[in-house]
């Protein structure tokens, strides 16, 4: 490893949705200890850092997006003795952790929300977006919530009603005045002082909402709230000071990290909100929605890098806790082909990759078939033409015995039936594995600063059937070929001569034998 290894930059990211990782506590729910007891599989991965999907004490309308205390550690997780154990044993492996602030919008549980709801001279009152109904009754603007109807929830005691982007559970709350500003700022020196290497925002770019709460215009859209533009409910200019602010704070400590949610934004907007005094990264959330071709790929990667210029290092993902896994969108059945592809280029194209738990494995989401069975109430809202998120949210699956050894208990959600092969033990155990083809790339990655901070050219401009680029660093050169048919091709290699970095090194000049679904790492030889 280079001695100028930045670990946001050059390493990997790792997210694990904390109730479905490792439980220990046998509820059926994963916890801290769990993922405490598998910090020798992570660190084994090759990553760097860990993402924490929410931790703090919650009534689970959001699972865990709800958040009641900042400061504190769900008991259902565990202590904050458990964290602060994490926080240390990860450390003594190298791996950092980065924990997912929800400042959005609290729990209607919080005790902020609480006191607010009491009367409208309660000191906290204003803490939240409260509003007089119109002359008629009806909420003060046409506003809608992404999770389905009004974003407007009437309280009779008070005769206002308060707003919420999400659920009525998820009160938004009112940035704007002084003392919340001042609270959540407390909350990233309290974690930034328990060790934490930094933050992924959830929905930021949804603090502020326009202060005289004008309503959207109007378009043609399917859900109500897609039938809005969103100019006066997100994106509003006060959150640019705010992420000064906040990237003041975070720099104070060293090598921290802090990435946004952008939230209904397309990549320059995401990227406006990154740089040296901003944010360190944004997400490319249209990345995960692409269709199967290399064509959208180059198109998204290229958009990206050129929205974010000499801005900001990007990143890629290409599944998290709310979209559809890499697997279930990409393979045919339990073929693991496409998932290699796609995890090649998640590990080498420019950008820090972020892997969700279980893509390793090649997960798949597990099957939503009765309304009933749904937990998360996206899916029940929306459900038969929306089923919601529990399909990728479902249990880690590490080995063939009861629940995939997730949980002695009854596992919160199922455990996808494809567990007694697809398991970390069995994918450990030969050497064709998705699991163990991971674990060559992110070691090839480790060994190639090219393929960490390199810069990006495309060796196809309208690419077909084969993504290829080449990833430069200095005189170092690794070109990328990646197959996405199921068909033998060839591909003409650049000028020089290369050597095969996962075929043992072996030569290879003018041109490639590509298998289908085959992928070429290969460095120039100098
Ligand atoms: C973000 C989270 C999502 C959550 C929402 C509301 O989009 O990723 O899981 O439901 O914010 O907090």
């Amino acid at each position: 490893m280079k001695k100028d290894f930045l670990w946001w930059r050059d390493g990997i990211i790792y997210q694990i949705y904390p109730r479905s990782y490792a439980d220990t506590q046998n509820d059926g729910i994963g916890d801290l200890q769990g993922i405490i007891n598998k910090l020798g599989y992570i660190q084994d991965l090759g990553v760097d850092a860990i993402w924490l999907s929410p931790i703090y004490p919650s009534p689970d309308v959001d699972f865990g997006y709800d958040v009641a205390e900042y400061t504190d550690i769900d008991p259902k997780f565990g202590t904050m003795k458990d964290f602060d154990q994490l926080v240390k044993e990860a450390k003594k492996r190298g791996i950092r952790i980065i924990l997912d602030l929800v400042l959005n919008h609290t729990s209607d549980q919080h005790s902020w929300f609480i006191e607010s709801k009491r009367s409208k001279d309660n000191p906290y009152h204003d803490w939240y977006l409260w509003r007089d109904p119109k002359p008629n009754g009806d909420p003060p603007n046409n506003w809608q919530s992404v999770f389905g109807g009004s974003a407007w929830e009437f309280v009779p005691e008070l005769g206002q009603y308060y707003y919420h982007m999400f659920y009525k559970e998820q009160p938004d709350v009112n940035w704007r005045h002084p003392k919340v500003r001042a609270a959540m700022l407390d909350v990233f020196r309290f974690w930034l002082k328990k060790g934490v290497a930094g933050f992924r925002l959830d929905v930021f770019n949804a603090y502020f909402k326009d202060s005289a709460f004008r309503d959207n215009p109007t378009k043609i859209g399917l859900r109500a709230f897609d039938r809005q533009e969103h100019i006066y409910d997100v994106s509003q200019p006060e959150m640019i000071p705010l992420l000064n602010e906040i990237r003041e704070i975070c720099d104070q400590f060293k090598e921290t990290y802090v990435v946004g949610e952008t939230f209904l934004a397309d990549a320059a907007q995401s990227a406006a909100y990154c740089g040296d005094d901003k944010l360190h990264a944004a997400f490319n959330i249209g990345f995960a929605h692409n269709r199967w071709h290399p064509k959208r790929f180059l198109t998204a990667s290229l958009k990206w890098y050129e929205a974010l210029g000499e801005k900001a290092w990007p990143n890629n993902h290409l599944s998290n806790h709310d979209v559809q896994r890499t697997a279930t969108r990409y393979c045919f059945g339990e073929d693991d082909r496409r998932a290699k592809v796609a995890a090649a280029m998640l590990l080498t194209l420019k950008g820090t990759p972020f892997v969700y738990y279980g893509e390793e494995i090649g997960l798949r989401d597990i099957p939503i078939r009765k309304k009933e069975d749904i937990k998360d109430p996206v899916g029940i809202t929306f459900w038969p033409f929306y089923k919601g998120r529990d399909g990728c949210r479902s249990p880690m699956q590490w080995n063939s015995e009861l629940n995939a050894g997730f949980s002695q208990a009854k596992p919160w959600l199922p455990v996808h039936e494809n567990f007694p092969d697809r398991n970390v033990i069995r994918q450990a155990s030969y050497p064709d594995s998705l699991l163990n083809f991971f674990k060559s790339i992110i070691e090839i990655r480790k060994k190639e600063p090219a393929l960490q901070r390199g810069d990006f050219y495309p060796l196809v401009e309208n690419p077909r059937h084969i993504l290829a680029y080449l990833r430069r660093q200095e005189e170092d050169q690794v070109a990328v070929i990646l197959n996405f048919s199921s068909r033998n091709l060839e591909f003409d290699l650049p000028d020089g001569k290369w050597i095969s970095l996962l075929d043992q090194d072996k030569q290879i000049s003018d041109s490639i034998k590509m298998n289908p679904y085959g992928v070429a790492l290969l460095k120039l030889q100098t």
